[in-house]
């Protein structure tokens, strides 16, 4: 159903084999939004290592892009290449995401404006926005990215000119380390400036063709000497060719063909490494061929159709010695065509077709392609194999590697080596083909290696097949490419993923516009389940965690849902729930009481920043404290968290049940004036994540860690097994286990926590979220939840307790970390490195092995090879006696239990013993 849409957030760290021009091998952290219909429901990914170098993708993904997005501040790589799926806007606010090294939305249906704020990217390296709809101009404030190293635009229907910098305004003039400017088939207006260009740019590819572009060819492109490669064709540029264009003897490719380009043909001997010139279809003065572009050794195609040139053709051109086609169609040419005694070895083409031509001398063994229909010299009957019309341009297919092709049943396609499979199937399309296209077998032969050897080499694919190359009519070359599986005969979705990755992110010479792919070898759950789960982006999202995990959200359906929602509460205004004119039923609170708003406004000093304690992306949490003296935290949610009426009564009736000493207990709530809060008892020593930290001041010894591991145990295995209904967290997590006086351990915010679903019962109402880092990729690729997933992020917690890191940190999962850190063999299992020095620097460590087994063990990657918690709350229970501490003691009073710092935050590290 349309309706449904997911996304999906994950963060991997991802080594890329860099390819031609990129810099060097670089490390990345990369998040991937992915987003599908059900039916494309990534598939189980228990078997994969969060610890290896896999990346995660996706085909076929559709939806729009959340606007939520903007709160993950840490995220350096968003790569939704080639998803024709994804549409929507890119949100506003995307300048937030202050971390983005590389964004990447290639190949799918966004639209609208590109945000200004995007100029606020200033890490920013990698911009591909190409082969998408945006319209409206380029933001000047792209000017800002100071970083950015490839600016690609290419194929949207932008408008406007060529955003300078005026003094107010930045402008692309400003991004002198860009490399490319991409910004070929928009609908670009007005002249290029003049300031655009500078001595300080390292511009290497500048391509602004196919456009709307009007004026002359600035003269300050000559001040760029690193050019390599410039395509204005296809706009309407008039004027002359300025001459110091000369001095750009970098230059390969030069395309001005198609403008109304004036005077004479300037000379360009000094491009001695130019080895494509197309100057068709332009307005120059009549002249003789140029016979400057007889001294350009390096050329390979001289295109020169419509150009008005007159006289003879000079035979010395033949004999350049990369020659392969000339094109000087079209013109006024006559006399003799004279092909010289030793024409290049490489030409493969001379077109002349509707010139003057009266006659010709040919060498000897002639085997060049010779069109001479529309000239004089056609009127011999004995010419006319050389004038019939050009035929199209020879097709390539990459051949059987020296086996028979067999029959492939149902879609199969035979490969190179003749095994039938499901190929991952795309376009390559190159913007400034570099060679050329009439008889390119050797070179797509290279290409064929050079993808198998730097792309491909470490990824499970057997064999690459390019075909049917194909130049469009703005001269780009489309070649399919299809890359089959090895080993087996369709890719799953890691592989898919990986290759996808690879391809969209190549500073090479081509995009590649992929197919979606049918087949994957890890089929999709049940369509129909969980059709209305959404995973909101949690609290913490925005923090410095950052993140190995999804979250998938139904935002559509989410919408419509509050859609609906608001507008019964339109009909039905039970804006002040009074229980007397509540037509539903009555709440059924068990202890929980009402408050009223004034009630809470009073004792919150008018919810007053100094109450504030916490926020979220729900709303923000407040102190109170009652006359009575009672101390609460008021949970307020925001404008947009809402729940409907129904729902939040549901929710506190829940909260309202559930009592256990390790849980945080709801007091009462209130819910009017459009207003909605929950009410809890007030913890005084707040999170575990702030002591762990060294932010709140209390350092946990080692036996404390194990009874705050023991309590927030506890709590969830109460919820998993003693609350009725049976109640998952979703969203365990250091912020979310709370110290009290005693330093025991109290979880809360379960507040958003959906009860145990009937295994039968697929729907799912209660909106749920999940927090980066904590997540198993069990859940949020199967969407199947159960206490599992609990059982995981509780293990995340454990692991924290231990080393007092962040879930992730620095790109590096948690759980790799001390994978990668372990030594079975050895004592501690060699953890001293990643332990919290607080706890390393204590006398005894009791316990220690068979935690981090524990811990291991919970953060397994399937959810039946995980404990319960009930078995989790026994094992620490077992490492509590084998410490030397009593399970079941009650806590001691807090002075001897912990210290403040006082600056004697211990730096020395364990040594191994
Ligand atoms: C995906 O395929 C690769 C290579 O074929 C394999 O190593 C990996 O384990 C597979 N992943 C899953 C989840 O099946
Ligand atoms: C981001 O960009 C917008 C629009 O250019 C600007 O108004 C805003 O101040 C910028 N924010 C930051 C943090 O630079
Ligand atoms: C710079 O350009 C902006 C937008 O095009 C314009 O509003 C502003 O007045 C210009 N400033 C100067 C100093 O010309
Ligand atoms: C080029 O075209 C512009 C209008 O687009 C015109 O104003 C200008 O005079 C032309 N220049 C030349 C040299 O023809
Ligand atoms: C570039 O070309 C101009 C005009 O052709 C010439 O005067 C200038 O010296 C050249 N600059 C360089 C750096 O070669
Ligand atoms: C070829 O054309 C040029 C220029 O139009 C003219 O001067 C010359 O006489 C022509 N040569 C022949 C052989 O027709
Ligand atoms: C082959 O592909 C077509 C179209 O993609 C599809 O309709 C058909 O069911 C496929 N056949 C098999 C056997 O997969």
């Amino acid at each position: 159903m349309a309706l449904r849409i997911q996304f999906f957030l994950l963060v991997f760290s991802f080594k890329l084999l860099a390819t031609a021009a990129t810099t060097s091998v670089e490390d990345y952290t990369i998040l991937k939004i992915l987003m599908s219909e059900w039916q494309n429901t990534p598939p189980n990914w228990v078997g994969t290592d969060p610890c290896g170098d896999n990346s995660l993708a996706s085909m076929g993904l559709r939806g729009l892009l959340p606007s939520d997005i903007v709160s993950l501040t840490e995220l350096q790589i968003l790569d939704l290449s080639n998803n024709g799926g994804l549409k929507g806007n890119i949100p506003q606010q995307i300048g937030s995401l202050a971390m983005l090294s590389t964004l990447i939305l290639l190949g799918c249906s966004f639209s609208g404006q590109i945000p200004n704020s995007i100029g606020n990217l200033t890490q920013l390296r990698h911009l591909s926005l190409n082969a998408n709809s945006f319209s409206g101009s380029i933001p000047p404030w792209i000017g800002n990215m100071k970083n950015l190293y490839w600016l690609d635009l290419t194929d949207n229907i932008l408008t406007g000119t060529i955003p300078v910098s005026n003094g107010t305004i930045p402008g692309l003039d400003w991004l002198v380390n860009t490399r490319h400017f991409h910004f070929g088939e928009n609908q670009l207006t007005g002249t290029i400036p003049a300031q655009l260009f500078s001595s300080k740019m390292k511009l290497i590819h500048v391509l602004f063709d196919n456009n709307k572009l009007t004026g002359g060819i600035p003269s300050t492109l000559g001040l760029v000497t690193t050019l390599e490669v410039v395509r204005f064709d296809r706009n309407s540029l008039n004027g002359t060719v300025p001459s110091n264009l000369n001095n750009l003897t970098r230059v390969q490719e030069l395309y001005l063909s198609n403008n109304q380009l004036t005077g004479p043909i300037s000379d360009l001997t000094g491009m001695n490494t130019l080895f494509y010139l197309d100057m068709s279809n332009n307005s120059f003065n009549a002249s003789s061929v140029p016979l400057w572009t007889s001294s350009l050794q390096s050329l390979t195609a001289l295109v020169m159709e419509n150009t008005n040139l007159q006289g003879e053709v000079p035979s010395s051109l033949f004999s350049l010695p990369q020659l392969q086609t000339v094109d000087l169609s079209n013109n006024q040419l006559n006399g003799t065509l004279n092909i010289g005694s030793s024409p290049s070895s490489q030409l493969q083409l001379i077109d002349l077709h509707n010139n003057s031509i009266t006659y010709i001398t040919l060498g000897g063994a002639f085997s060049i392609k010779l069109v001479l229909v529309g000239n004089p010299v056609c009127k011999q009957s004995a010419l006319s194999t050389y004038c019939t019309s050009a035929t199209s341009n020879a097709n390539y297919s990459t051949p059987s590697n020296n086996c028979l092709d067999p029959i492939c049943s149902s879609n199969k396609t035979s490969s190179p080596n003749c095994s039938c499979a499901y190929p991952y199937a795309g376009t390559l399309v190159f913007r400034a083909p570099s060679f050329l296209v009439l008889n390119g077998s050797s070179y797509y032969h290279q290409l064929e290696g050079y993808l198998m050897a730097y792309y491909f080499n470490s990824l499970p694919v057997d064999s690459v097949s390019l075909s049917d190359p194909m130049r469009d009519s703005s001269d780009y070359l489309h070649v399919s490419l299809k890359v089959f599986p090895s080993g087996q005969d369709s890719f799953n979705r890691t592989a898919v993923s990986a290759i996808g990755f690879i391809l969209s992110k190549t500073f090479g010479p081509f995009s590649f516009i992929a197919l979606p792919y049918l087949h994957f070898a890890d089929s999709s759950v049940e369509s129909s389940k969980s059709s209305n789960t959404g995973i909101v982006i949690g609290e913490a999202v925005g923090g410095t965690l950052l993140v190995l995990l999804v979250i998938i959200v139904s935002i559509y359906a989410l919408r419509q849902k509050r859609r609906a929602e608001r507008f019964t509460e339109h009909s039905h205004p039970f804006a002040s729930w009074d229980l007397t004119t509540w037509s539903g039923s009555i709440p059924k609170l068990k202890g929980a009481r009402r408050f009223s708003f004034k009630e809470l406004k009073k004792c919150t000093n008018n919810f007053s920043d100094a109450n504030e304690i916490g926020s979220g992306g729900y709303g923000k949490v407040y102190r109170g404290s009652l006359l009575t003296g009672q101390l609460l935290a008021i949970k307020r949610a925001q404008q947009g968290s809402m729940q409907g009426g129904n729902e939040f009564k549901n929710e506190i009736e829940l909260l309202s049940r559930v009592h256990h000493k390790n849980l945080v207990s709801l007091v009462g709530f209130c819910f009017e004036q459009g207003e909605q809060m929950l009410v809890y008892e007030y913890i005084p020593n707040g999170t575990l994540k702030d002591c762990l930290s060294g932010k709140s001041g209390i350092r946990l010894d080692w036996m404390r860690r194990l009874k705050i591991a023991l309590g927030s145990a506890r709590g969830l295995a109460y919820l998993h097994e003693l609350a009725n209904p049976p109640i998952i967290h979703r969203d365990v997590k250091t912020t979310n286990i709370l110290l009290d006086e005693h330093l025991n351990a109290k979880v809360s915010d379960f507040g958003l926590s959906k009860p145990k679903e009937n295994p039968d019962k697929d729907r799912v109402t209660t909106q749920v979220k999940g927090t980066m880092g904590y997540m198993d990729r069990e859940y949020y690729m199967t969407q199947q939840l159960t206490e599992k997933s609990d059982v995981y992020s509780f293990g995340v917690v454990l692991l924290e307790l231990l080393t007092a890191r962040k879930p992730i940190e620095k790109g590096k999962h948690i759980v790799c970390e001390v994978k990668t850190a372990m030594d079975k063999t050895k004592n501690l299992y060699s953890l001293y490195e990643i332990l919290d020095p607080v706890i390393a620097s204590g006398a005894s460590l009791g316990g220690l092995e068979n935690f981090v087994d524990l811990a291991m063990h919970c953060v397994e990657e399937s959810g039946v090879d995980r404990p319960t918690m009930g078995e989790v709350v026994k094992e620490i229970e077992n490492i509590m006696q084998l410490a030397g501490l009593n399970p079941n003691a009650e806590s001691a009073s807090t002075s001897a239990s912990y210290e403040e710092y006082g600056g004697g935050f211990p730096s020395s590290k364990l040594e191994p013993k």
